[in-house]
């Protein structure tokens, strides 16, 4: 038994055809059985249905109607459009995307039930449609305050700032919400890589304005921050000292500098005025 299960997690499928990419894949994902034997699949980069052969998609494209990810379109800003769609009402577009997602996502459990997640599907938007360049996942209820479940940027679309967008975007619903939140755990390396890297311009940002002292209390209510999560980003960036008993903040102007041209671009701004959102009850 233990021998098939390894054997059965060897990556199959080696490459997607998706919109006008061809993508090699990363992992395993556990599609269906009878695609065991493909190399190669077909995705409708509208509504993520999957076929194993060209033929078979380009049938399916002249009868889809999608032009875009099914549910609400929440944002747009120039031709950036965010769409929330509900996994209890858009069960098979969640399946397929969670299948589509695994192929590139190594150390995630992805198979819970779709019904419990809200997913926010990232698209560049042209006369042809609204292309997916990526998506975080989010529990509707989350016990531990995680705000985002799984994030991909496709490979295509990586390192443009589309990740730094989605987690941005993660945060600033979180703030509609009221709440704290936190990335579920474990973090890949691009995952973590990616949250240091907006944890610490955000945190550096506000600690170059903000006169006088400030406590992590403080710039989590400001962020939507989990305060750990804070307490580490400035703690690897050495600028907490601990005195009386107290983990105090330590801001000295260059050093905030220096460590804020060494957290590299800002990426693609969310602008929270074009978000039309209320939280999910
Ligand atoms: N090498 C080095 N640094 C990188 C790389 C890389 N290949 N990719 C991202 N980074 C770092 C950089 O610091 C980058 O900022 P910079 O470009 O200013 O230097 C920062 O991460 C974010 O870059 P973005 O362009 O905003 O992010 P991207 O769109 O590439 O998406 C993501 C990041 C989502 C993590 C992407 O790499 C991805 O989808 N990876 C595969 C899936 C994955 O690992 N997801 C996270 C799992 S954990 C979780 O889901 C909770
Ligand atoms: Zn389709």
């Amino acid at each position: 038994l233990r021998e098939h299960e390894e054997f059965t997690k060897v990556k199959n499928i080696a490459t997607i055809e998706l919109g006008r990419y061809e993508i090699e894949t990363w992992y395993f994902s556990p599609f269906p059985p009878e695609y065991n034997d493909c190399v190669k699949l077909f995705f409708c980069e509208f509504c993520l249905n999957f076929m194993k052969r060209k033929e078979q998609l380009q049938r399916h494209m002249r009868k889809c109607d999608l032009k875009h990810p099914p549910g609400d379109e929440i944002y747009r800003s120039g031709t950036l459009s965010m769409f929330e769609v509900d996994g209890k009402k858009n069960k098979v577009y969640g399946q397929n995307l969670c299948y589509l997602a695994k192929l590139f996502l190594d150390h995630k459990t992805l198979y819970y039930d779709v019904d419990l997640f809200l997913f926010y599907i990232l698209c560049e938007c042209d006369d042809r449609g609204c292309h997916m360049v990526g998506y975080f996942s989010k529990e509707k209820h989350s016990e531990e305050s995680y705000n985002l479940a799984c994030i991909l940027t496709l490979p295509p679309y990586q390192r443009k700032g589309y990740g730094k967008f989605l987690i941005a975007f993660s945060y600033e619903l979180s703030k509609k919400e009221g709440k704290v939140g936190t990335p579920e755990r474990p973090l890949s390396d691009l995952g973590m890589l990616s949250y240091r890297g907006y944890w610490t311009r955000v945190l550096l940002e506000i600690l170059k304005k903000h006169k006088g002292n400030i406590s992590i209390k403080e710039l989590s209510d400001m962020t939507a921050i989990k305060a750990e999560d804070i307490l580490n980003t400035l703690q690897s960036l050495e600028l907490i000292q601990y005195r009386k008993g107290q983990h105090v903040i330590c801001a000295d102007p260059k050093v905030l500098d220096r460590h804020l041209k060494a957290a590299g671009r800002g990426g693609l701004e969310v602008d929270v005025s074009k978000l039309i959102w209320t939280p999910y009850k």
